[in-house]
């Protein structure tokens, strides 16, 4: 009964959340438009998480606000990434719908999509079925051209190394091709002596409220709502190197720091890692709590000492500096 009563409570402040924010660029000029917070930034790309489009007026409206704010900016973004669960079940008609809205606008010439467990549930369920469409909206949407679900890109010089599971599983799945593919290309990036930046759409396990905030359930798996059997040794290739910073969503969370009454950070260092949880787009879930309203993401700030990330509200064009974070780079 009382889970019933929560989960009745869960879907009206869902939407009550979702139409504040639907209704909000209609209700005030936007505060400020997007553009470097100091002079000298090296590279600068938004980055969000689990839109989970589909044919849904209120899902790709909201996303369409994103763009417009995006497409607005007078300092035009490097990158913008999806960090996966792009679409709400990886059907083509789906993946249509992304592909149509993002060309609709001129974010940036570097836009990076990310697979997300939703996004291998379409058609059988298979990993050839996801891969082709994967592939194949990736060049529509985006231009780029990439042989699989993990692939490497470059935002101004600064390496970009993205997984992409390879099974439809709710956590990830990475082979073992995939997973030396990850060693050897992190090496190759730490040549550069630059940050990287590593794209997953699940967290390391652990991380960010995990496991309990999965399901909410105290007695959860240590390895649940996170990458599962392989994240101690995609922690540990991280952890090789200096100013890797793992940028992952999937948990559906909001914006949250250390100082928050939540029991996760959006933001943690684990070893020498910088890990960041990008809140969900669209599709929170209340319980979680943290700061919740669709629209939400990052914008990440590269300079030569220190990376800002500077929270957003891209559908209402809203700064949220509380939730602001700044990553000094070691030498
Ligand atoms: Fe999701």
């Amino acid at each position: 009964m009382l889970s019933a009563i929560a989960s009745v409570i869960r879907n009206v402040m869902v939407v009550i959340m979702t139409v504040v924010t639907f209704i909000a660029p209609f209700s005030h000029k936007k505060e400020s438009k997007i553009e470097r917070k100091n002079e000298n930034c090296k590279a600068a790309f938004a980055a969000i998480s689990d839109t989970h489009l589909k044919d849904n007026f209120i899902r790709l409206g909201m996303f369409e606000f994103g763009l417009q704010d995006l497409d607005q900016a007078k300092d035009k973004l490097d990158a913008f990434i999806v960090n996966g669960d792009i679409t709400d079940h990886g059907y083509p008609e789906h993946w249509q719908a992304f592909t149509d809205t993002l060309l609709k606008y001129d974010v940036s010439d570097n836009n990076i999509m990310v697979l997300g467990n939703h996004d291998t549930w379409g058609g059988d369920r298979t990993y050839e079925y996801t891969k082709s469409n994967f592939i194949k909206y990736s060049k529509e949407a985006t231009g780029r051209d990439i042989d699989d679900v993990y692939f490497t890109a470059d935002i101004c010089g600064y390496p970009v190394i993205v997984f992409g599971s390879q099974a439809d599983h709710t956590g990830p799945t990475f082979y073992r091709d995939q997973l030396d593919w990850f060693a050897e290309e992190m090496a190759k990036a730490a040549e550069k002596g630059l940050p990287i930046f590593v794209f997953c759409h699940q967290p390391f396990n652990g991380t960010h409220g995990l496991p309990y905030n999965w399901e909410l359930e105290k007695d959860a798996d240590p390895d649940d709502g996170g990458i599962g059997e392989s994240s101690d040794e995609i922690l540990e290739i991280c952890n090789r190197y200096k100013n890797v910073v793992f940028i992952s969503g999937h948990v559906h969370a909001g914006l949250s720091t250390a100082d928050d009454k939540t029991n996760y950070s959006s933001v943690e260092k684990v070893g020498n890692v910088t890990s960041v949880n990008l809140p969900s787009y669209e599709y929170f879930d209340f319980m979680r709590g943290g700061h919740l309203f669709n629209g939400t993401g990052y914008i990440f700030e590269v300079y030569d000492n220190e990376i800002l990330l500077r929270a957003r509200n891209f559908a209402t064009g809203t700064w949220l500096e509380k939730y602001d974070y700044v990553i000094e780079i070691t030498e």
